[in-house]
């Protein structure tokens, strides 16, 4: 079912006390609260199951930014979705422009990534965005079509409707350049459409789509308040306590 989503993604920022703390900070402030929508904090690998241990889970989920396109064995370095899924983290962020722009990561290994961590019970938050040359070139949706085709399409509709997807135009990212609630609900709403063209409305009207780009706390109630955006996937804003909780509570 469509969920209503705020997801923070830590990057590369926090020691492992560092994001402890901020854990407990998340999870104490939407402790007792009646919230709109659900919290995730998207923590680096290595603070995964100490954060599991020390916040309430039920109330505040935790996600991995990454999993390795293979199940096992011998790739130095790699974290495997079984392993993630051992912490007890419930979702992992795949896709990131990040991932794809400096890590050389395709919609083919993407495929793979999600396929793992589906089989290993994890909810993908899969990104998913144009940069700024294809949106001035008027490629935008062209782009983010074509990365759902070849990431995600190949799926059932019953494995598709186990992701959450996050509209993260690049040229927003830590950028401090929002898009306007116009552009998102347009390319929202594009995304949408797209998925029923492909599966049906269903699959498409359950899906929860997020939108991710200098979202902070005096522009997320507008970005929020578009029928097609059901949250938001918060880069630097969710690195502290109280920005992140004025945007969880912008619904
Ligand atoms: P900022 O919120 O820092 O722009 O980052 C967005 C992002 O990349 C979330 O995944």
């Amino acid at each position: 079912m469509r969920k209503n989503i705020v997801a923070g993604n830590w990057k590369m920022n926090k020691t492992l006390s560092e994001g402890i703390a901020l854990a407990k900070e998340v999870n104490a402030a939407v402790a007792g609260k009646s919230l709109k929508c659900d919290v995730v904090l998207g923590t680096p690998f290595i603070h995964l199951a100490s954060v599991c241990s020390a916040i309430d889970t039920t109330k505040t989920g935790v996600s991995a930014q990454n999993c390795a396109d293979k199940v096992s064995g011998a790739y130095t370095g790699e974290v495997s979705a079984a392993m993630i899924a051992s912490t007890g983290a419930k979702y992992v962020i795949l896709g990131h422009s990040e991932r794809r722009a400096y890590y050389g990561e395709t919609d083919a290994i993407l495929k793979e990534k999600v396929k793992l961590a589906l089989d290993n019970g994890l909810t993908p938050i899969f990104c998913i965005g144009e940069v700024l040359s294809e949106r001035e070139a008027g490629k935008h949706f062209d782009v983010v079509r074509s990365q759902l085709e070849n990431a995600l399409f190949d799926f059932s509709a019953a494995d598709f409707g186990k992701l959450v997807l996050a509209y993260e135009p690049v040229w927003a990212i830590g950028t401090g350049k929002t898009a306007t609630p116009g552009q998102a609900q347009e390319m929202h709403a594009f995304i949408r459409k797209t998925i029923a063209g492909k599966y049906n409305a269903e699959t498409a009207g359950n899906c929860s789509i997020l939108y991710g780009g200098s979202c902070n706390p005096s522009n997320a109630a507008q970005l929020f308040s578009n029928p097609d955006v059901d949250g938001g996937l918060i880069g630097g804003a969710s690195l502290n306590a109280d920005d992140f909780m004025q945007i969880i509570t912008a619904f």
